[in-house]
This record gives C-alpha cells, sequence and structure tokens, in this order.
C-alpha cells in the first residue's frame, strides 16, 4: 500500500486525510475488468456479423443477399433477425439494471460484480457452442444479464473507492477498459475471420475477461459506503482506513454513516427518484446516455466493419479499420483521463460536440455525393471516410463516452444513488439496444441522410450542455446538493424541499405505523 501521493479531500470546510495507495489502484482496475466484459461484446458482433461462415450458419438469408443479389450498397445487412442477435444483449441488460440496483444495496457492490462475471461465462459458453440460432440468442441474453450488473455494479464501486482528487480519472478507467475490450475485440475479429470456426473463438474469447473478473472479484474489499449502509460499521471503518492509507478516517467515516442513515431511512428509493428534488439528477443521469447513445457511436463500433464494407473496403480492410478506430478510441480515452479532474466535464463534452458534429457532416456529405447505390468509394475518398469516423470517435472518446458513465454515477446523493444509477444504466442499455436494432434499417433507408440525423442529435446536446448541465469537476459526491444543484440557475428551483420531503415522508410512514 504505498502512498504515492497525499491528496487532502475537501469536504465543506472538512478536510479528509487520504493517499492515492495501490489498494485503490488495484481495486480500481480490477473492477474496471466489468468494462472489458461490456467492450469485447460491443466490438465481436459487427466483426462477427460480417463473416460468411457465421451468416450462412446462422442468417443465410442475408448471405445470399450479400453475395448473390445486386443490392443496393446501404441495404446489404439490412435484416431484423441479425440486429436481434446485437441487440438481444442490451435488452436482457436493461431488465437486468432494474435487479442489479437492488442487489448492490442488498448485497453489496462486490457480490454483484461476482454475479455479472458468472453470467458473463456462462453466456460466453452458450455461443461458443450454439447450434442453432436460438441457443446463440440465449448466450447473448446471458452475456446481457452479466453487462446489466456489471455495468451498474462498477462504476458505483470505483466512485466510492476513489479520493474525491481522482474520482474522475479513477471511474475513466472503466471506460478505458470498455475500449481496450472493443480494440481487442477488433483484432480477434480480425484474425478469426478467415477461418472456418472463426466466429466461435471470437465469440468465446469473451470468457476470458470474465475469469480475471471473477478471480480479481476475490482480491478486492467491497466499498466503505455499501458496508456502511449494511450496517457493518467496524468493517466498513478498517476498509477506509486501509484504501486511504491513513488511520485516522473519522470525519470521512462519520460523513458516509450520516449519508447511510439518511439514505435507510429512504423505504422505496425509486419512489424517492420521482420526487421533484431528484428530478434534476435523474433527467440529468438519463438524458446523457441517451445523448451518449445518439451521437451514433454505436452504429460505429457495432457495425464498423459492415459500414466500411458499405464504403467499398473488402471483408478483411473494413476489420483493418475496424482496429483502427479502435485504437483511436482508447488513445483518446487517455487523453480523457488527463484532462477531466483539470479541464472539468462540460468543456470536453462542448468541444467534442463540434468535433463530432464537423465529422458527422463530412461523412454524410462524402456519402451523399459519392456514393451511388452499387458501386463503391474511390479508395482515396475511402481513406478520407475512415480518417473521419476517427476524428468522430476521438472526441467521442475523450467526452461523452467516459462523461455519460461518469456524471450519472456522481450526480445523485446517497439515497437514490443506486437507483437513479440503474436508470441511468437501464436507458443507456435501452438506447444501444435502439441503434443496434434499428441501425442497419435506417441506414436502407435514409443512406447518407442517417449521419446528419445523428448530426442533428449532437447540436441538440451541445445546447443542453451548455444551458443544463452544472459542472462537477472536483465537487464531492455528498456535496452535489449544495454546491451543485442549489447553485443552478435552473434546477434550484426543484432542490428547495428536499429536506422537508424527506421528513413528510418520514412522518408519514410513522403515521401509517400507528394508525395500523
Ligand atoms: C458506451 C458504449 C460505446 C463505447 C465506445 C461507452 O461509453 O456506453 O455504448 O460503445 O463507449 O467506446
Amino acid at each position: 500500500m504505498a502512498p504515492a501521493v497525499i491528496v487532502s479531500t475537501e469536504s465543506g470546510g472538512k478536510k479528509f486525510a487520504a493517499k492515492l495507495t495501490w489498494r485503490v489502484v488495484m481495486c480500481g482496475l480490477i473492477a474496471s475488468t466489468g468494462g472489458l466484459m461490456f467492450g469485447y461484446d460491443i466490438g465481436i458482433s459487427g466483426g462477427v456479423t460480417g463473416m460468411d461462415t457465421f451468416l450462412k450458419k446462422f442468417f443465410p438469408k442475408v448471405y445470399i443477399k450479400k453475395h448473390l443479389a445486386k443490392e443496393n450498397n446501404y441495404c446489404k445487412y439490412d435484416n431484423q433477425l441479425l440486429q436481434l442477435f446485437t441487440s438481444s444483449l442490451y435488452l436482457a441488460a436493461l431488465v437486468m439494471s432494474f435487479f442489479a440496483a437492488k442487489m448492490c444495496k442488498r448485497f453489496g457492490r462486490k457480490l454483484t460484480m461476482q454475479a455479472a462475471s458468472i453470467f458473463f461465462l456462462v453466456g460466453a459458453i452458450f455461443t461458443v457452442i450454439s447450434a442453432n440460432l436460438w441457443m446463440l440468442i440465449i448466450g447473448r441474453i446471458l452475456l446481457g444479464f452479466g453487462v446489466g450488473c456489471g455495468n451498474q455494479a462498477v462504476p458505483l464501486f470505483i466512485s466510492e473507492i476513489a479520493p474525491v482528487k481522482y474520482r474522475g480519472a479513477l471511474n475513466i478507467c472503466f471506460q478505458l477498459m470498455i475500449t481496450i475490450g472493443i480494440l481487442i475485440a477488433n483484432v480477434v475479429n480480425y484474425y478469426t475471420a478467415p477461418k472456418v470456426w472463426g466466429w466461435r473463438l471470437s465469440l468465446g474469447l469473451a470468457g476470458i475477461p470474465a475469469l480475471i473478473l471473477i478471480v480479481g472479484s476475490f482480491i478486492i474489499s467491497e466499498t466503505p459506503t455499501s458496508l456502511i449502509e449494511r450496517g457493518r460499521f467496524e468493517e466498513g471503518k478498517a476498509i477506509l482506513k486501509a484504501i486511504r492509507g491513513v488511520e485516522d478516517v473519522d470525519l470521512e467515516f462519520d460523513e458516509i454513516k450520516e449519508a447511510c442513515e439518511r439514505a435507510n431511512r429512504i423505504k422505496s428509493p425509486f419512489k424517492n427518484l420521482m420526487k421533484k428534488s431528484s428530478r434534476p439528477q435523474l433527467v440529468i443521469g438519463v438524458l446523457m446516455q441517451v445523448f451518449q447513445q445518439f451521437t451514433g457511436i454505436n452504429a460505429i463500433m457495432f457495425y464498423a466493419p459492415v459500414l466500411f464494407q458499405t464504403v467499398g473496403f473488402k471483408n478483411d480492410a473494413a476489420l483493418l479499420s475496424a482496429v483502427i478506430t479502435g485504437t483511436v478510441n482508447v488513445l483518446s480515452t487517455l487523453v480523457s483521463i488527463a484532462l477531466v479532474d483539470r479541464a472539468g466535464r462540460r468543456s470536453l463534452l462542448l468541444e467534442a460536440c463540434v468535433q463530432m458534429g464537423i465529422s458527422q457532416a463530412a461523412i454524410g456529405a462524402i456519402l451523399q455525393t459519392k456514393l451511388s447505390l452499387t458501386g463503391s468509394l474511390e479508395h482515396g475518398t475511402a481513406i478520407c471516410v475512415v480518417l473521419l469516423i476517427c476524428l468522430f470517435v476521438s472526441g467521442f472518446a475523450w467526452s461523452w463516452g467516459p462523461l455519460g458513465w461518469l456524471v450519472a454515477s456522481e450526480i445523485f446523493p446517497l439515497k437514490t444513488r443506486a437507483a437513479g444509477f440503474s436508470f441511468a444504466v437501464s436507458s443507456n442499455m435501452l438506447f444501444t439496444a435502439v441503434i443496434a436494432q434499428s441501425f442497419l434499417s435506417m441506414m436502407c433507408k435514409m443512406r447518407a441522410g442517417i449521419f446528419f440525423f445523428f448530426l442533428a442529435w449532437i447540436v441538440v446536446m451541445c445546447l443542453f450542455v451548455i444551458f443544463f448541465l452544472p459542472e462537477t469537476k472536483q465537487v464531492p459526491i455528498d456535496e452535489m446538493v449544495d454546491r451543485v444543484w442549489k447553485q443552478h440557475w435552473y434546477w434550484k428551483r426543484y432542490m428547495v424541499n428536499d429536506e422537508e420531503e424527506d421528513e413528510v415522508d418520514g412522518a408519514n410512514a410513522l403515521e401509517k405505523g400507528v394508525s395500523a
């Protein structure tokens, strides 16, 4: 437990002593393997759906359309079942994230992560031995259960163990792992594509990150917040001392305990979430995810190889281009880790809107003017499209990608944190599924116009950041209400009755108890 840097965590004038210990770093890294599982899945499906052996076995109609019919460029892969192969995972994750919120609260973040890895391992085994489409879909659903649990527990876990000064950077490790997972999947697809059993290997390797998380989860400690929330005070304090690397943690312990006591008084966090005082966090938590998906990122992450084939690359060049965009994704996420706690959330998001908007507009214009229905782009123009996609991906990777998760994990007060975050996770899953299920069909109908559709969304999200997203950089999680929401020009109107609402709730509960 080497005290690399001494930090003081400011909390409303109080100072929490803390060091950036190896234990925090290690726990954060192990937990982020959950991101690796998620990312691997995002990256693997596009490559697999482009593989002929896979298509012949499970989607013969698409195979015929791709090779035999003189089908127009934009419609080769337009098939609802094929899209269901991708989207089923996210629909399952959507359902699971609600249960995962309860699991996180009742059994802790660590156990929820263990459940995630087991679902994931079994799901990977199912997909690898699939003999028919339905086995494949069942495997994807199990993987989705894993993603639902992991995406709920991991960001919460990291936010709760991180010293405030490094919360942003540590939290982005989750996103970094997602991008590494996507890149590994892209590389695996590149090598396995020519082999007859390539798709089985591609899908089966998803079991490796799951195994890492299973083993790793025995090494990491539960978060102090989760232990204290469940009444295990001594243990919570001991772990707090260990992860902060200092003996005197009384101030921070008391603050967490107080927040937990308030949270435990709330009998129904979901009902609480519907109250007026929770509206700002709920709206922002959900919208950040909706906007993240409507940047159009997953049109690229899921279907990049398919998209690159559409503009005229052969299968291996298309897979190689996906490796290139995957690499840009990882490297740009590192930029975010370096900048997020200094530049702040808002400036990264706004800069990225401009960058992503320019690339979407340019890609749309090129395809509109240069890609005929049955021909392909000239080589130079196709390379230009790849570069524009890299520009888009880098903007996303240092902003909406990591910050969608970070902002949602840090804006809710403890009493609604797990429930609120689960809403955010499920919104992400829902809209990921929507994009997965509809992108190929939308591309068939809208052709190049699909890029202008995403551009319009980028304009909306830019306005949203300007007017409605407060800066949360360097604000301790448990002080967001006072220091952020109560100060915001618009959201402050929802904050006035926060305490009263809780008390009225408590009084009503008491009254009901007495009259019963
Ligand atoms: C998003 C994913 C996306 C990935 C790309 C994540 O933050 O939730 O949907 O595929 O970033 O890196």
